[in-house]
């Protein structure tokens, strides 16, 4: 059968880092206060010039690279964003073009901070389907731009960024010892849609809008969702959290990253955390991470590795590959 292979990855950031002290100088916050409650320390913010398809790109550059591909060896491009340049056209459009790509076809995911989860499930059923042989899968955002800078509850917790992974069709056996994507599981339930969302849009207020979050009705739900989807996903599969290498969350908080592992029995030095350095960039938080653990050669060829999400509408889901 085919399987969707990881065939490289990279990663984005902004040059401007802002740490927690900075912090508080912009609202009435503390370092202490951040960290005790997310395990945040830093942030990176996009500035002049620096928006989710210049991100994007060289996120994708860098995946390209790191496969030994072109432009000319993708068929498809899915990029995972809530914070697009423009309306429209998508940003993956965008960043087709500033790659120099004029063949295949390309599109955005809208699925919150599950958006990559969303993408890789996506970019796998195309590859599986005869669809794609190569796709480029990126998740890029500039949430700073749909922040309140006022509103202390949010503000600290995000950041901007983008990374990306390249699958490519190859033949396995149809066991969970194949390389590439072996199963997902995607789940959502707009009736929560009132606990995180931004306040405006194209057809509602004609505006933008800014993000806003019930981060208390948020943490009740997010254990229970995430760890949901990673059971179905290791049931599907046969396989058990001792089979695991590696769970890559995404990075919205270390205290449910740590609750979700915890749950399910996941060893904590199996769990790739990157919320110190880079707050939460949405759907470009897994892929980061990805590039983090990947680049210092803790993910190795061969390893089980679960990605996990969830986010707003709410939107959540899991992915387990072997690299
Ligand atoms: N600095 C200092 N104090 C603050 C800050 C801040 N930045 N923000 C809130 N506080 C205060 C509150 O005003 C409150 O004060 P009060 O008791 O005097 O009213 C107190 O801290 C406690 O506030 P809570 O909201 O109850 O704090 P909590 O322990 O729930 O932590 C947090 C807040 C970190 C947002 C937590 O609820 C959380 O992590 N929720 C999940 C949010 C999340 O992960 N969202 C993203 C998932 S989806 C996605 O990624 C888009």
């Amino acid at each position: 059968m085919i399987r969707s292979v990881v065939r490289g990855f990279g990663a984005a950031l902004p040059e401007r880092v802002v740490t927690n002290r900075d912090m508080e100088k912009i609202v009435e916050t503390s370092d202490e206060w951040i960290v005790q409650r997310t395990g945040i320390r830093q942030r990176y913010i996009a500035g002049e010039g620096e928006t989710t398809a210049s991100l994007g790109e060289q996120a994708a550059r860098a995946a390209l690279d790191n496969a030994g591909l072109t432009a000319a060896d993708i068929d498809l491009i899915i990029c995972a964003t809530s914070t697009p340049d423009n309306t429209f056209p998508a940003t993956a459009v965008n960043i087709q073009n500033r790659l120099g790509m004029h063949h295949g076809f390309a599109f955005d995911m809208q699925a919150v901070c599950s958006g990559f989860v969303y993408a890789v499930t996506t970019a796998d059923s195309y590859i599986r389907g005869g669809l794609a042989k190569r796709v480029l899968i990126i998740g890029a955002e500039t949430f700073s731009r749909i922040l309140d800078w006022t509103d202390r509850t949010t503000c600290v917790l995000f950041g901007d960024g983008a990374g990306a992974l390249i699958l490519e069709a190859a033949e396995g056996e149809g066991t969970s010892q194949d390389r590439g994507v072996l199963t997902a599981s995607l789940r959502s339930d707009g009736a929560h849609k009132d606990k995180l969302y931004v306040d405006g849009g194209p057809s509602s207020t004609g505006t933008v809008g800014q993000l806003r979050m019930e981060g208390r009705e948020v943490f009740k739900y997010a254990v229970g969702m995430i760890t949901d989807v990673i059971q179905a996903a290791f049931d599907t599969t046969g396989t058990t959290a001792d089979d695991l290498d590696w769970l890559v969350p995404h990075q919205a908080n270390r205290r449910i990253i740590e609750g979700s592992a915890k749950k399910l029995g996941i060893a904590p030095e199996k769990v790739v955390i990157t919320v110190d350095l880079h707050g939460n960039t949405s759907a470009a938080s897994i892929p980061l991470a990805i590039a983090a653990a990947a680049g210092d050669g803790r993910i190795k060829k061969g390893d089980l590795v679960m990605l996990e999400a969830m986010g707003g509408g709410f939107t959540w889901g899991a992915v387990l590959l072997r690299w």
